[in-house]
């Protein structure tokens, strides 16, 4: 998680007057007031060739968390290899909030796999910050997707029988991290989201828009390099749907790189870019 102020560390493509955190003297992320969607930055048109040439020329390679390359997938059927993903070009700076917008089928799903090392493309380089994953045993992948990425999904994927508590702390555990060690950590994450008073329910005891909540806090705590979201608002109501893109802007604003996978054009337009997956072909 970055919970850096604005102007510690150094964001991209961040006009210096969004570049304000909305956190209040408590620490806790508040709701921005209410901006008409017409308030994006240019970047979030479609066709900004711009914004991506930008990114590709005037961006070191360093500074790239994902630089994927002539990336392509498919799965067998039967003996036969269908085809999804086509020559793949993808990069991401640090500090970026990206939409891939695509509609059902598109592939958006199979990319989000292959850019959070579950899966592994049939040809193509894909470095994730300085790391080969493309020539990764997959041991160690799993490894590099504990420690380098936090997922967010549609559906929350909480442990139904955990509490909250032990729902957020759980990755920390995974890395060997003491109970007490975990607890402590995670504090500044909880209460920032505003989920202090909720820490001893199971999920089924809170609200969709809580349960989101949960679930970033989750994908925070380990501090990832890159955070990965899968349609994060499809199975909320509007109104906690809205709350979810705003706090993703205001995570934004602070540092966090953040990929979001969506057929909604209205969820998109939250994001800093937006690139078109259309059958299985990224359109930048
Ligand atoms: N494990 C699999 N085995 C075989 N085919 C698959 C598998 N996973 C996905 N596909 C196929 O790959 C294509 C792309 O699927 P994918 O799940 O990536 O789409 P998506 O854009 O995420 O769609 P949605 O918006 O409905 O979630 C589809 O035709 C799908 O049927
Ligand atoms: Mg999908």
């Amino acid at each position: 998680m970055n919970l850096k102020q604005p102007g510690q560390k150094k964001l991209k493509h961040i006009p210096a007057e969004k570049n304000q955190s909305k956190k209040d003297g408590s620490g806790q992320i508040q709701p921005e007031s209410d901006q008409p969607e017409s308030d994006q930055p240019e970047s979030n048109q479609p066709e900004s060739d711009q914004t991506v040439s930008r990114t590709k020329e005037s961006q070191p390679e360093q500074d790239l968390i994902i630089n994927m390359t002539g990336i392509n997938k498919g799965y067998l059927l039967g003996t036969d290899k269908i085809p999804v993903l086509h020559d793949v070009d993808f990069q991401v700076a640090k500090g970026e909030f990206v939409a891939i917008l695509g509609p059902s089928g598109s592939g958006k799903t199979t990319l989000m796999n292959l850019l959070g090392c579950m899966d592994i493309a049939d040809s193509g380089d894909y470095y994730l910050e300085d790391q080969a994953i493309h020539q990764m045993p997959e041991e160690e992948m799993g490894n590099i997707r504990n420690r380098k990425i936090g997922f967010i999904f549609q559906n929350y994927q909480l442990i139904p029988t955990y509490d909250i508590l032990q729902n957020i702390i759980m990755p920390l555990l995974v890395r060997g991290m003491t109970i007490r060690e975990a607890e402590e950590h995670c504090m500044p994450v909880i209460r920032m989201l505003g989920i202090d008073n909720r820490l001893r329910h199971r999920p089924a005891e809170l609200s969709g828009g809580q349960k989101q909540r949960v679930s970033i806090a989750r994908a925070l705590v380990g501090e990832p390099a890159l955070l990965l979201a899968d349609e994060p608002t499809g199975a909320l109501d509007s109104s906690s749907g809205s709350d979810v893109l705003k706090l993703f802007r205001q995570l934004n604003e602070m540092g966090n790189t953040i990929v979001m996978i969506t057929h909604d054009m209205n969820v998109a337009k939250a994001a800093r870019r937006i690139v078109h997956i259309v059958d299985g072909h990224l359109k930048i």
